[in-house]
């Protein structure tokens, strides 16, 4: 164990920082194939769950495409009596001269779509995963030019498949990364190929925002630092957007005492990313804030090291934010937003805020820290303030804030704290489509009472006991909003996967980013954004 993990670092060392950006360039897009490459094509077509043992109910390509091989698919799979269930694939070879591979993937019974309890569209979701599946088979079978069915769903079929080929091996050598897939859908028998190539381009640039993120939140602390991810984001939104990238000094004149405060700790110095995307014009833009703690260590009241490493994700709200912005942008959504990223990070150290200490937040608030790993609540206080400057029509913060909210939902959902009913019923309408939940949190004043109990200042920075851990932290963020339509996201229960769900790999999940690309596209419809 202590062998390997002394070859990663030396290996980590030996990459120059131009061989690592030239890594970024490569890997944060899709990746480039070269044509003197042998293809090896596959197929991947959907049918649904069927009991009978004498006929298959395949989706409409995969009939067609059945039709076309004279029934050969059918005859193939009506050799074994077992009928295929949802999540079932069957791989079948030499069937057709022009695939090496046609994988046959069950997409669950016909005509499923909202579960009221899962809160979920239950059709999307089965796409999401079977094609998923099938990718993720034929990779492994060495095939790397695959066409997908669209399966009833285009959109889903191509975030399927876009999502489950993420794999963040940057750092790895050649051999041991996961070989390039090209991805396709397949048009080919469809009546209209261009609204088909128009949804798949959809679902690929959802898919390509969440990757974004993902691929934010896997990177090392050392090599993702508050300046280095300032640049990854000029470098991925700066021909769509306007990225303004403030400094210390610039904190400092803003009196942001409660961002600084956690950042001074630390030898990196602190970034706050001001973005704006005009996809209209508007006085009262979509106001997106993430939390930007690119590793936090607890500070002065340190963290247990078990299980340390994971908070080089602790950055999720941040990464989310870009990669919204990047498929908003690509969409070129018709939408006015401006983003708010704080990032620093949080280290323990002689000059590190120490527990009992007082700071005052950008709107005169003072905040009496008492513990120094509740900090995520004390970058985004300041980050708050400054986005209502703007007018904003809504504001939408998300960050990995607490450990309690992945005690009381998990992987389930995101955390939700709003003023706001419509919000909420916009913002879970969204999370339907993507399949990505949201489940709604109290924002009581009982809560509030915990945090403004305080010996020292206005506020605390945590409740006072274990209880309500997530809802005391909202409590704490809402003592900065004025907006009317505030959303706050708890997304550290979501922050990683374990295998909860299907199309994403383990590890970070770049959760909930479909969502709120949907919840923004749900916005954009309305005229005054
Ligand atoms: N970054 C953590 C929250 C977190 C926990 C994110 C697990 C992802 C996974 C946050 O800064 C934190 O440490 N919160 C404390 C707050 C407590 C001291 C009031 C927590 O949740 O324990
Ligand atoms: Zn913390
Ligand atoms: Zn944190």
């Amino acid at each position: 164990m202590a062998a390997s993990i002394v070859k990663r670092v030396s290996r980590v060392k030996k990459l120059n920082v131009s061989h690592i950006s030239a890594r970024y360039k490569l890997l944060t897009g899709f990746r480039h194939f070269s044509t003197s490459k042998q293809w090896n094509k596959a197929l991947v077509l959907g049918v649904y769950e069927n009991e009978s043992t004498d006929s298959i109910d395949f989706t409409g390509t995969a009939r067609k495409f059945d039709e076309k091989a004279d029934g050969k698919i059918s005859q193939l799979l009506l050799t074994v009596k077992k009928p295929l269930k949802c999540g079932k694939t069957r791989t079948l070879h030499a069937v057709d001269p022009e695939f090496s591979s046609v994988l046959v993937t069950c997409i669950g019974k016909r005509g499923e779509g909202y579960d009221e309890l899962e809160t979920v569209d239950k059709g999307r979701e089965s796409i999401r995963a079977a094609v998923a599946k099938a990718v993720l088979q034929l990779r492994e079978l060495g095939e790397n030019e695959i066409e997908v069915d669209s399966c009833g769903d285009t959109e889903a079929s191509a975030e399927g498949c876009h999502l489950a080929l993420f794999s963040y091996d940057d750092l790895k050598a050649e051999k041991s990364r996961k070989p390039a897939v090209r991805i396709s859908c397949a048009t080919r028998y469809s009546q209209d190929k261009n609204s088909m190539e128009k949804e798949w381009r959809k679902g690929a640039i959802l898919a390509e925002g969440q990757n974004l993120s993902r691929r934010l939140m896997e990177m090392p602390a050392n090599l993702l630092t508050p300046t280095k991810f300032a640049e990854i984001i000029k470098e991925q939104l700066a021909d769509k957007c306007e990225v303004l990238v403030r400094d210390k000094d610039w904190a400092e004149s803003m009196k942001m005492g409660s961002f600084l405060s956690v950042a001074r700790g630390s030898v990196e110095p602190p970034v706050f990313l001001e973005i704006e995307y005009k996809g209209r014009q508007s006085d009262s833009p979509l106001a997106l804030v993430g939390k930007g703690v690119t590793f936090d260590t607890g500070g002065i009241s340190i963290k247990p090291s078990q299980g340390m490493d994971a908070m080089r994700g602790d950055m999720g709200g941040a990464a989310c934010v870009a990669g919204s912005l990047l498929s908003v942008s690509k969409l070129q959504l018709p939408v006015h937003v401006k983003a708010f990223i704080p990032l620093c990070e949080n280290m323990p150290s002689g000059s590190a805020t120490k527990p009992g200490d007082v700071v005052t937040a950008m709107n005169g608030k003072t905040i009496q820290v008492d513990n120094t790993d509740a900090e995520g609540r004390l970058i985004l206080a300041d980050a708050l303030c400054y986005s209502e400057q703007f007018n904003p029509s809504l504001i939408l913060d998300m960050a990995t804030l607490t450990g309690a909210i992945d005690v009381a939902l998990g992987a389930g959902a995101a955390g939700v704290f709003t003023n706001s009913e419509n919000m909420w019923n916009k913002l879970q309408k969204a999370s339907v489509r993507s399949g990505d939940r949201v489940w709604r949190m109290p924002l009581f004043n009982h809560y509030t009472k915990k945090i403004t109990e305080c010996q020292l200042a206005d506020l605390n920075n945590i409740g006072g006991s274990r209880s309500g851990g997530a809802c005391t932290a909202a409590a704490f963020l809402k003592e900065f909003v004025n907006n009317k339509n505030w959303l706050h996201l708890d997304i550290a229960g979501v922050m990683s996967n374990s295998g909860d769900v299907a199309y994403l790999g383990k590890g970070m999940s770049g959760r909930p980013t479909r969502t709120v690309i949907e919840f923004i596209n749900l916005m954009s419809k309305e005229t005054k954004n």
